[in-house]
């Protein structure tokens, strides 16, 4: 009598949390809130086209305005690396990664409508300035804490390009500062938004919190310590002989910002916080 052979039969896959049954995966299309985001930002966006740049009247603008808004060109082209940095950093993450693509489209077009403003004052760049202005500092070890720091990021350039649409003195400028003040405050939404998913997401949303409270400290208590573009920029607009009623608002405005990043990083981790002192309690 032949030998009996019983059928092989195959072990059950062993579901975890990060494999789950095929029913329970949720389609990145359901799932991804890049799509939401990246209709937001076609309806709304501004086109370089309808700048009216006929209107500009040369000969306007002293020269430390235009120094104070190239300048402020040559901090925006830094989005060059951090984009770059994302897209190495968050590699896994395929929809943070895909509004990225999103980010950095918009964020070039600031730079580049800063230029052509300037080029109606004979202010020039070459390729080389366009490159230098890549240089960027190196981003945080924590997911957390990178995506805070942008959050933030996006509020004070929003608040410092809103001081420059309320203060230019250009028409034409101030309606491109006001384009970008808005841009910046959407950014900053959409990164609070990646900001939550993160947190809700997380294998230790204790650290996660903590990391966001550091950089929300960080930030404010001890500003010298963050090396950011846009800190840098505030740093050297600082420096600058600019007009002195622009950069008095600016500081004014920079107070305003501080508590209103307090509130939303309090919001985001759960918790209220009114100042920076509040961070340092809660951080304990
Ligand atoms: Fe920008
Ligand atoms: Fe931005």
């Amino acid at each position: 009598m032949p030998e009996m052979t019983m059928p092989e039969t195959p072990m059950p896959e062993v579901r975890t949390l990060e494999n789950p049954a095929p029913a329970a995966r949720k389609s990145f299309l359901s799932e991804a809130i890049c799509y939401r985001l990246s209709e937001k930002a076609e309806r709304v966006r501004w086109r370089m086209e309808d700048v009216p740049w006929a209107e500009i009247k040369p000969g306007t603008v002293s020269p430390e305005w235009l120094e104070l808004i190239r300048q402020s060109a040559y901090s925006e082209l830094t989005t060059f690396t951090a984009s770059q940095r994302f897209l190495k950093d968050f590699w896994d993450d395929a929809d943070f990664s895909q509004w990225v693509s999103v980010w950095f489209y918009e964020e070039m077009r600031h730079p580049q409508a800063l230029l052509k403003w300037l080029g109606h004052f004979g202010v020039t760049v070459d390729a080389e300035f366009m490159l230098q202005g890549r240089g960027t500092a190196p981003f945080m070890k924590s997911r957390m804490g990178t995506l805070v720091s942008n959050i933030i990021s996006e509020m004070v350039a929003a608040t410092n390009y809103h001081s420059l649409h309320v203060h230019s003195p250009e028409p034409v400028l101030a309606g491109i500062a006001l384009n970008l003040s808005n841009d910046e405050a959407r950014h900053a939404s959409s990164f609070y938004a990646y900001a939550k998913i993160h947190l809700a997401r997380s294998q230790n949303p204790e650290r996660d919190r903590r990391d966001a409270l550091k950089v929300l400290y960080l930030w404010f208590q001890d500003n010298d310590r963050v090396k950011h573009p846009v800190n840098e920029f505030l740093g050297r607009q600082a420096a600058s002989s600019a007009d002195g009623s622009y950069l008095r608002h600016a500081q004014q405005v920079f107070g305003a910002v501080k508590l209103r990043a307090c509130k939303r990083i309090g919001k985001l981790v759960g918790l209220a916080i009114a100042t920076p002192e509040d961070v340092l309690r809660h951080l304990g």
